[in-house]
C-alpha cells in the first residue's frame, strides 16, 4: 500500500509532535501508519465521489476495478488503521482513540458538504472554509495532536499543536484547490481541472464570484451549473475568468494568512526552540509545495 507513493505528510507530523516532547518518534510509529493508512483510505473514497481518473499519476482504484472494490478496499484500510492505532503504547490509548473516531466522523461531514456544495449555487467562502477544516484540516490537528499524547505533552501544547494543524490544513487544502487548476499533471499527480469539471465551489470559484462583474459572474455561475462529458472548453473559460480576476493572488494572500498565524503558535509551544524547528522547517516546504 505504501510504494505507491504520497508525501506522507501526516506520518511526519505524529512523529515530529512526539519527538519534540522529548520521546523517541519510535513510540509513535504504529500512530503514524494508522494515520496515514486512514488518509489513503480516504482517498480512495473521495476519487469514487469525485469521479477522479487519476492519483499520484495512476489509475485511481476505482477506475482500474470498479467502485465496489473500492469502497470494500476503503472499508479494510479504516479497519487497519484502527488496528494500528490500538497497537500504540501510551497511557491514553483511549483519549487517542476517542480523537481519532471524532477526526474520521467530521471527515465525512466534510466530505459531504463537498458533495452538497457541487449543487448548491450559494455558498459563502466562510461556509467553505468550515467545509475544508472538516474534510481536510482535522485530519491535520489530530496528527500532530495524536503524537503529541504519546510524547506525553501537557495539555495546553496538546490544543495548540491541534489549532496548528487546523491552521495547517485548511491551508494545505487552499494550495491544493489552488494546485488542481495551476499545478502541473506530472508533479501534481491528478487531473487538471478536476475541480471545475465537477462543479466544486472551491475558495478560487467563490473569490472570482465576489470580484467579478455581473456579467462574468452570471457566466461563470452558469458554467458550474452544467455537468458535461467533455471539459476541455469549460476548464479554459474558468481559468480565463479567474486569470483576469487575479485569483491566484487572492488565494495565496489567504494562504499566507494561515501559515502566519500558525507559525505564531508554534512560537508559543513550551518546549525548547530547537525542537520546534522540524515543524517550522515542514510548514515552510508545504507553503511554497508544487505537488
Ligand atoms: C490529498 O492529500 C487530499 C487532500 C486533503 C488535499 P495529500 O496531498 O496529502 O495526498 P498524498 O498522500 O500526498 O498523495
Ligand atoms: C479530499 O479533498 C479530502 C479528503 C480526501 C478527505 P480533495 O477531493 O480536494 O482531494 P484530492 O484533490 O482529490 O486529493
Ligand atoms: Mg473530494
Ligand atoms: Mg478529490
Ligand atoms: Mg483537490
Amino acid at each position: 500500500m505504501f510504494t505507491l507513493g504520497g508525501k506522507r505528510i501526516r506520518p511526519v507530523l505524529v512523529l515530529m509532535a512526539c519527538e519534540m516532547f522529548g520521546r523517541s518518534f519510535r513510540a509513535a510509529l504504529p500512530a503514524a501508519l494508522a494515520i496515514e493508512t486512514f488518509h489513503n483510505f480516504t482517498l480512495v473514497h473521495d476519487d469514487i465521489m469525485d469521479n477522479a481518473p487519476i492519483r499520484r499519476g495512476k489509475e485511481t482504484v476505482y477506475k482500474k476495478w470498479d467502485s465496489n472494490i473500492a469502497i470494500l478496499a476503503g472499508d479494510t484500510m479504516l479497519s487497519m488503521a484502527y488496528d494500528m492505532m490500538i497497537a500504540v503504547e501510551s497511557k491514553r490509548l483511549s483519549d487517542i482513540l476517542r480523537l481519532f473516531n471524532k477526526t474520521s466522523i467530521e471527515v465525512c461531514e466534510g466530505q459531504q458538504y463537498d458533495m452538497n456544495f457541487e449543487n448548491i449555487p450559494q455558498v459563502s467562502i466562510p461556509q467553505y472554509l468550515e467545509m475544508i477544516r472538516l474534510k481536510t484540516a482535522v485530519l491535520l490537528g489530530a496528527s500532530l495532536s495524536i503524537g503529541a499524547i504519546i510524547g506525553g505533552a501537557e495539555p495546553q501544547d496538546e490544543k495548540l499543536l491541534y489549532d496548528i494543524g487546523i491552521n495547517m490544513g485548511i491551508a494545505f487544502q487552499l494550495k491544493d484547490d489552488l494546485l488542481d487548476v495551476y499545478g502541473e499533471v506530472e508533479k501534481f499527480g491528478k487531473q487538471e481541472g478536476g475541480d471545475i469539471a465537477t462543479n466544486k465551489k472551491t475558495f478560487l470559484y467563490l473569490k472570482a464570484l465576489e470580484k467579478a462583474p455581473s456579467q462574468v459572474k452570471a457566466e461563470l455561475s452558469q458554467l458550474y451549473n452544467t455537468v458535461l462529458e467533455d471539459n476541455e472548453a469549460k476548464i479554459k473559460r474558468v481559468k480565463e475568468i479567474f486569470d483576469v480576476l487575479g485569483i491566484a493572488g487572492e488565494t495565496n494572500i489567504m494562504i499566507e494568512g494561515y501559515y502566519q498565524t500558525l507559525m505564531q503558535n508554534i512560537g508559543l509551544l513550551n518546549v525548547p526552540g530547537e525542537s520546534k524547528q522540524p515543524l517550522r522547517d515542514l510548514a515552510d516546504k508545504l507553503a511554497h509545495r508544487t505537488f
